[in-house]
């Protein structure tokens, strides 16, 4: 099948449609190649690789050309710059999402949007979320990926687009630009520098390795029903705090380079997937922390080069603005 892969040069995306063509799909990847996009994350892939922007319908109706379906990986992710502020967000997170839609119902093609758990917002200890559970966003990035997802069920109730929802869970392994905690709390261990823990450091994720995310969002590709929502989620439940001392210890650094640092506005607490409904079409989670994390490390370790021309010009005056006020 063709397949257009949105958001192919990021982290998820390219694995994904790394998957997707040695499976034998036929892969057009489009990416506006923002901060996060990155066209080494694709090199040696078999894919069409087209530069463009997702709320823009030229750019879709000519990558999209042929497809039999879109996955929608696009968007903008990260929680801390969608505080600093969220148009961006708006514009590809829900415009994007809109355009995609829009081209999926005009020529009824299958769509897949790829959400998160933080649409749900966070859940108190023993409370998994679940698919049909309301969606109350904490984030600015949460709000817009949430009404990506009304879009996309408008569009299945009204329409009849054949359209599903991945909601996955906090994910890491290899490309994931050094961002979010774990690429970031790896690379700056490896160049002995502070790690920055929010607040007590006793907020929980719920961990999802980057191959099992793209098995359930591949899954769902194939065989979920249009209008379903599909939780991801890797089931393992750690504190932030025990994820940077496990970090510590793979990376050989000690407790000297953490930092608690002031929190996060609105960081929400605990996330947890109920993930049955997945599940029940054979999906399970191949990976756990214990060989993930290693596996991660060791990556980062031996790809100083994919990260640390990253970690300059544009990254470093973002990290500045995050943490300088926080770390001094
Ligand atoms: N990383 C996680 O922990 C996680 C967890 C659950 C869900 N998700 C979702 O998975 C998807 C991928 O996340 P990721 O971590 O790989 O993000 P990422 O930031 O690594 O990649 C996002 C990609 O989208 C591209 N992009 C951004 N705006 C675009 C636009 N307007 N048009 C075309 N391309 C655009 C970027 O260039 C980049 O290549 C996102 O939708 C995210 O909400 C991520």
């Amino acid at each position: 099948m063709r397949i257009l892969v949105t958001g192919g040069a990021g982290f998820i995306g390219s694995h994904c449609a790394k998957r997707l063509a040695a499976a034998g799909d036929e892969v057009v990847v489009l990416d506006k190649l923002t901060y996060s996009g990155n066209r080494a994350n694709l090199e040696g892939a078999d894919v069409e690789f087209v530069q463009g922007d997702i709320s823009d319908g030229d750019a879709v109706g000519g990558a999209a050309e042929g497809c039999a379906a879109i996955l929608n990986f696009a968007a903008e992710t990260h929680v801390d710059r969608s505080i600093f502020g969220a148009a961006e967000f708006i514009e590809t997170d829900v415009l994007g999402t809109y355009v995609l839609l829009d081209y999926a119902r005009e020529h009824g093609i299958r769509f897949v949007q790829v959400s998160t758990d933080e649409v749900y917002g966070d859940v108190s200890e023993g409370v998994s979320s679940k698919e049909d559970d309301p969606l109350r966003p904490s984030s600015p990035y949460a709000a817009s990926k949430a009404g990506g997802d009304l879009q996309v069920l408008a569009a299945v109730r009204t329409y009849g687009v054949n359209a599903s929802i991945t909601r996955g869970s906090n994910t890491y392994g290899p490309n994931q630009y050094p961002e979010k905690i774990i690429p970031l709390f790896i690379t700056n261990a490896l160049d002995g520098e502070s790690l920055p823990v929010y607040g007590d450091g006793r907020q929980t994720r719920d961990w999802l390795h980057v191959e099992d995310h793209c098995a359930g969002v591949e899954l769902v590709l194939r065989e979920g029903e249009p209008g379903g929502v599909y939780n991801v989620g890797g089931g393992e439940e750690v504190e932030n705090r025990d994820l940077t001392a496990r970090i510590l210890e793979l990376t050989g650094t000690d407790e000297s380079l953490v930092r608690h640092v002031e929190d996060r506005p609105g960081h929400d607490r605990r996330y947890s997937l109920e993930t049955s409904r997945l599940r029940s079409l054979g999906w399970e989670p191949r990976h756990t922390l214990a060989d993930g994390l290693p596996e991660t490390v060791a990556w980062y370790r031996d790809n100083r080069d994919w990260w640390a021309p990253i970690k300059s010009g544009e990254y470093l005056e973002y990290y500045r603005r995050q943490y300088a006020a926080r770390l001094s």
